[in-house]
């Protein structure tokens, strides 16, 4: 059966997207979840050529922005990682964090950042989104490592991994998203000058996904591997996502409406790939790579038969196939994917430099994602032509109020 995305999540696309409508009225969405699935215009202002640049995601409420995003996630993003300078703790850190909500707080709003140098490019917030979380040594600099959640911390070894220190894990990361590249780099810009006297940047991490407006609006992405990358995920705005991403503060009473966010940098050879036939590829996949459908279906949302043999009894989807290994094969198996294509310079007598940001949001990392990224590390037909290079994992901080402080439940003022 062919499902549509957002009829199963009860949403309607068109509430959802609200194009043309983004005059000075807000244009919002409740979440199920309570969280900010929402778009609504820039504060007094219109938006005169009818496109994406006026949109606002708030920034306050029960989660950061930027995880639980409507139907089309922005198409930009980078991700910046960061250290605290050496001798840095508590004071250092509670610093950031002010400085970080305020920036985050105008810029998302479409107002230039205190000082901004360069106010014209706050004018279009373009969507944007920035989402703030900690690694886990910060946990011993601010002497709390009593509030340090079990699963933070490095991935175990895989033998899959060649990881490279360039992209290794950082005290500190914001994720920042938008509809808009230039808008992107001006977040990114601010947000490393105004904390460089507690942090350094250790590298950014930059993503993109197709454009606003090329594509039917909702419809999946598609990696530079060709496929459509992330059918079979949670939906935002339903219950089941809450279950999945949203800490309950059980563990943890401060990370209460915070979450794990795994960042995997995964090279993707090009070169090899082009070589791979069709057939190879959908076999690989276990899915058809022109219409993202299972190889048991027709549509994409139809649903996989991973028992399904054919006349002579072999499997249709092969168990070594990327889906088959990567299913959940216990309930709590399960968490949000995010993925963004990166594409750089490629190094001298290479012909690419390609890959995914693959990026997840789950409670719990080693109850949730662990058991599956194991088991592709372990087998998975995917492994010939990706390789993981970059690995880090976060505590993304809860969402706050009008006047809260990122962070604040952890380290209050
Ligand atoms: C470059 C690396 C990767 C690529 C190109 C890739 C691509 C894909 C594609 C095309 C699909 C099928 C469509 C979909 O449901 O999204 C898929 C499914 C999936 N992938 Fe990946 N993936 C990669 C790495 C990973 C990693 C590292 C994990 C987890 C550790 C993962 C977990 C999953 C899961 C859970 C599914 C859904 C399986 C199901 O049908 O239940 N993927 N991936």
């Amino acid at each position: 059966m062919s499902t549509d995305r957002s009829a199963r999540s009860g949403l309607s696309r068109r509430a959802l997207l609200g194009r043309g409508a983004l005059g000075a009225a807000a244009l919002s969405v409740a979440s199920a979840s309570g969280g900010a699935l929402a778009w609504s215009a820039a504060a007094g202002r219109s938006d005169p050529t009818g496109a994406h640049g006026m949109r606002t995601v708030p920034f306050h409420g029960a989660h950061q922005a930027g995880i639980e995003t409507p139907a089309v996630p922005p198409p930009f993003a980078a991700f910046i990682g960061l250290d605290l300078r050496p001798g840095a703790g508590a004071a250092e850190l509670r610093r950031v964090l002010r400085l970080w909500t305020d920036d985050a707080a105008r810029l998302t709003a479409g107002e230039p950042a205190l000082a901004d140098p360069e106010p014209e490019l706050a004018e279009q917030p373009a969507e944007l989104t920035v989402t703030v979380g900690l690694g886990p040594e910060v946990f011993d600099r601010i002497g709390r490592a009593d509030a340090r959640p079990e699963w933070l911390a490095p991935l175990p070894d895989l033998p899959i991994d060649r990881l490279d220190p360039a992209w290794g894990q950082t005290d500190l990361i914001a994720a920042v998203a938008a509809g808009d590249p230039v808008t992107l780099a001006h977040a990114v810009r601010t947000l490393s000058r105004s904390v460089r006297a507690q942090a350094t940047v250790r590298w950014v991490q930059r993503g993109f996904r197709e454009a606003h407006g090329t594509r039917p609006e909702g419809a999946t992405m598609r990696n530079l591997m060709g496929q459509r990358d992330g059918t079979v995920n949670p939906v935002p705005g339903t219950d089941d996502f809450a279950e999945v991403v949203w800490d309950d503060g059980a563990a943890q009473p401060w990370l209460a409406g915070g979450t794990a966010m795994v960042l995997r940098r995964i090279r993707i050879d090009m070169d090899t790939w082009e070589e791979a036939d069709p057939p190879m590829r959908d076999l690989s996949m276990g899915r058809f790579q022109g219409s993202g459908a299972p190889l048991t279906g027709t549509e994409e949302f139809d649903e996989a038969d991973f028992d399904a043999t054919d006349r002579y009894g072999i499997p249709v989807i092969p168990p070594t196939s990327h889906i088959a290994r990567a299913r959940p094969r216990a309930p709590h198996e399960r968490f949000y994917r995010r993925a963004y294509n990166y594409d750089e310079a490629p190094a001298p007598g290479r012909t690419s430099e390609s890959g995914l940001l693959f990026v997840t949001y789950q409670r719990d990392v080693t109850r949730q994602f662990l058991p599956v990224q194991e088991r592709l590390a372990e087998q998975d037909a995917l492994n010939i032509w990706t390789v993981p290079i970059g690995s880090a994992v976060y505590a993304v901080l809860p969402g706050i109020d009008e006047g809260g402080r990122l962070g604040d439940t952890l380290l209050p003022d």
